[in-house]
C-alpha cells in the first residue's frame, strides 16, 4: 500500500485570500490541488470560473486537478487547459460521448479523470476504465463542501479496485466529498489512491498538519 495523493478542495479556501490559501497548499506536503467548478445547472451551485483557475495557477507550484460539475464540458475544456489544468475530470453523468471527451481532454496533454456520481454504478465505466487515468468517485452530491460522507462509497471503491485488476487498467481511484481524519485510512485501505479535501483541511486551525497526517496513511 502506498501513501496516498493528498488534494485540498481550494472551494473551501479563504477566496478573499486566495493567493496565501495557494501557498499554504504549496508549502504542505499536498500533491494536487483539486478545483471544483460548477454551473447551477449539472450541481445545485455556484463556484468559480476560467479567471479564478488563471488566478490559482499563477501562484501554484503543484498540478491542477480541475472537477468539472458542468453540462457540455466539451464546450469549455479547452478554455480550462488553457487557464492551468492538469487533470480534468467530467461527469459520466453528462456527458453522451464520453470516449470522445477523453481523448479530447489527453488530446491537450492533461490527465483524463470521470467522475461519477453516488448514484452511478461502477459497471458503468466497463468500456472506458482502460483508457482514463483517474475516477473521481463522489462521496457525497456535487454541489457544496462540508457535505456528510455517503457510507456505501467503501464498497463502490472497492468494486472499482477489482474492474482495475480485471481490465489491466492503472486509473487512480479519486475520493471526492467528505474526507475526514476517521474515514480517510479506511478509504485507503479499501484501494482509493487520492484523497480530496476541502473543510477538513481549510477548517483546521493547522491546515498543514492536517495535510501531513493524511500523507502519513500507508
Ligand atoms: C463537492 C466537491 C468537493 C468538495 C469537497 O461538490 O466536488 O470537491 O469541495 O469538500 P469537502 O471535503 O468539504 O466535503
Ligand atoms: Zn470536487
Amino acid at each position: 500500500m502506498s501513501t496516498p495523493i493528498i488534494a485540498p478542495s481550494i472551494l473551501a479556501a479563504d477566496f478573499a485570500n486566495l493567493a496565501h490559501e495557494v501557498n499554504m497548499i504549496n508549502e504542505s506536503e499536498a500533491d494536487w490541488i483539486h478545483v471544483d467548478i460548477m454551473d447551477g445547472v449539472f450541481a445545485p451551485n455556484f463556484s468559480m470560473g476560467i479567471p479564478v483557475v488563471e488566478a490559482i495557477r499563477r501562484h501554484a507550484r503543484k498540478p491542477l486537478d480541475v472537477h468539472l460539475m458542468i453540462v457540455n464540458p466539451e464546450r469549455h475544456v479547452e478554455a480550462f487547459r488553457k487557464a492551468g489544468a492538469d487533470n480534468i475530470s467530467v461527469h459520466i453523468e453528462v456527458c453522451q460521448h464520453l470516449h470522445r471527451n477523453i481523448q479530447q481532454i489527453q488530446a491537450m496533454g492533461c490527465k483524463a479523470g470521470v467522475a461519477i456520481n453516488p448514484h452511478t454504478s461502477v459497471s458503468a465505466l466497463e468500456n472506458i476504465i482502460q483508457d482514463i487515468d483517474v475516477v473521481c468517485v463522489m462521496s457525497v452530491n456535487p454541489g457544496f463542501g462540508g457535505q456528510k460522507f455517503i457510507e456505501n462509497t467503501y464498497r463502490k471503491v472497492s468494486q472499482l479496485k477489482s474492474l482495475i485488476a480485471q481490465s489491466h487498467a492503472s486509473a487512480k481511484i479519486e475520493i471526492d466529498g467528505g474526507v475526514t481524519l476517521q474515514n480517510a485510512r479506511a478509504l485507503v485501505d479499501a484501494g482509493a489512491d487520492v484523497l480530496v479535501a476541502g473543510h477538513l483541511v481549510f477548517s483546521a486551525a493547522d491546515p498543514k498538519g492536517i495535510i501531513r497526517q493524511l500523507k502519513a496513511i500507508s
